[in-house]
C-alpha cells in the first residue's frame, strides 16, 4: 500500500537552530500519526514543512507516492491537506459559513456583477456541520463561538474540502473536557471516512485516546516511534526527555 504521506530526512533551521534534524515517517490512509515531544521540540515546524508554511532545507515530501513541494499553504490546501494550527486559523469577525469557505468562497452573479454567495455557504456548511453532528449558530461571528466550537468548525473545514490529510496542532489544548472529548470523537469518525490525520498534544491520554502510532520528537530529531498498541504513557515520556 502506498502511503498518502512520506517524509523523508526533513531538515529545517532558523539561523543556529535546527529545529527539525533529518525526521523520516510514513502516514496511510485512515491512520492517526501523534507527534509528542517537549516545548520546542520541533512538532509545529514538522507540520509546517509538510503544510506549505516552511520549505525544509534538506529532504522530500511525498504524498500519494508523488513528489511535492509546496511554496505556500495554498498549494497544500489544494492537494488535499488541511490543517488547524495551534493558534486555530480562523477569521474571527466572520461567520461559520464563511470560515468553511474562507479563501475559497463561491460566487453568484447579481445583476451581473459577481458577488458572493452567502446563502450558499450558509446552506452549505449547515449540511457538513449537520453531519459531525455539531450544534453552532451558522450565522454568528465565530469569536462568538467556544473552543470547542473552532474546533469543529475547522475540522468541519477539512471535510468539506475532502482532505485527504488532516493536520491538527494541539486541537484540545485550550478546551474543556466535554469538548476535547468531542474533538477526539470527531477525530475517529474522520479515521473511519479514511482520512489520515496528524495530531499534536501534550496530553498523553488523548494521545493515546486517538493514535495508531506514535512519533517523539527530541530536540528537533526523532527520538523514536512506537505503534500505540505496544507501547505505554512511561515509555513515551522517557523518550520525549531523552532518558
Ligand atoms: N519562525 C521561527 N523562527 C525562529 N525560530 C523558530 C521559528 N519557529 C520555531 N522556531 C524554533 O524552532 C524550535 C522548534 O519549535 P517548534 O515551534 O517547532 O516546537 P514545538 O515542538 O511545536 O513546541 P510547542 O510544544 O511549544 O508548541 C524552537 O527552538 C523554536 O524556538
Ligand atoms: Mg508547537
Amino acid at each position: 500500500m502506498t502511503p498518502i504521506l512520506e517524509a523523508r530526512n526533513l531538515t529545517k533551521r532558523f539561523g543556529g537552530v535546527t529545529a527539525l534534524n533529518n525526521v523520516s515517517f510514513e502516514l496511510f490512509p485512515g491512520e492517526v500519526l501523534a507527534l509528542a515531544g517537549d516545548n520546542g521540540a520541533g512538532k509545529s515546524t514538522l507540520i509546517k514543512c509538510i503544510s506549505g508554511v516552511h520549505l525544509p532545507e534538506e529532504g522530500q515530501i511525498f504524498l500519494e507516492g508523488k513528489e511535492v513541494r509546496f511554496s505556500n499553504p495554498r498549494e497544500a490546501r489544494a492537494a488535499g491537506i488541511e490543517t488547524i494550527y495551534q493558534d486555530l486559523s480562523l477569521a474571527d469577525n466572520l461567520d461559520v459559513g464563511a470560515n468553511v469557505f474562507l479563501g475559497r468562497e463561491p460566487m453568484r452573479r447579481r445583476l451581473g456583477l459577481p458577488m458572493l454567495d452567502r446563502a450558499k455557504m450558509r446552506s452549505e456548511a449547515s449540511t457538513v456541520l449537520d453531519t459531525l453532528d455539531i450544534q453552532t449558530a451558522l450565522d454568528r461571528p465565530v469569536n462568538a463561538l467556544s473552543g470547542g466550537q473552532r474546533q469543529a468548525v475547522a475540522i468541519g473545514r477539512a471535510i468539506y474540502w475532502k482532505a485527504r490529510l488532516l493536520i491538527m496542532d494541539e486541537p484540545t489544548a485550550a478546551l474543556g473536557v466535554p469538548e476535547q472529548r468531542k474533538v477526539v470523537e470527531l477525530i475517529h469518525r474522520l479515521k473511519a471516512q479514511g482520512v489520515a490525520i496528524i495530531f499534536i498534544s501534550h496530553n498523553l491520554g488523548d494521545i493515546f485516546a486517538v493514535a495508531d502510532r506514535i512519533l517523539v520528537l527530541l530536540r528537533g530529531s526523532k527520538a523514536g516511534e512506537r505503534k500505540a498498541s505496544e507501547t505505554h504513557g512511561d515509555e513515551i515520556v522517557k523518550l520525549m526527555v531523552g532518558a
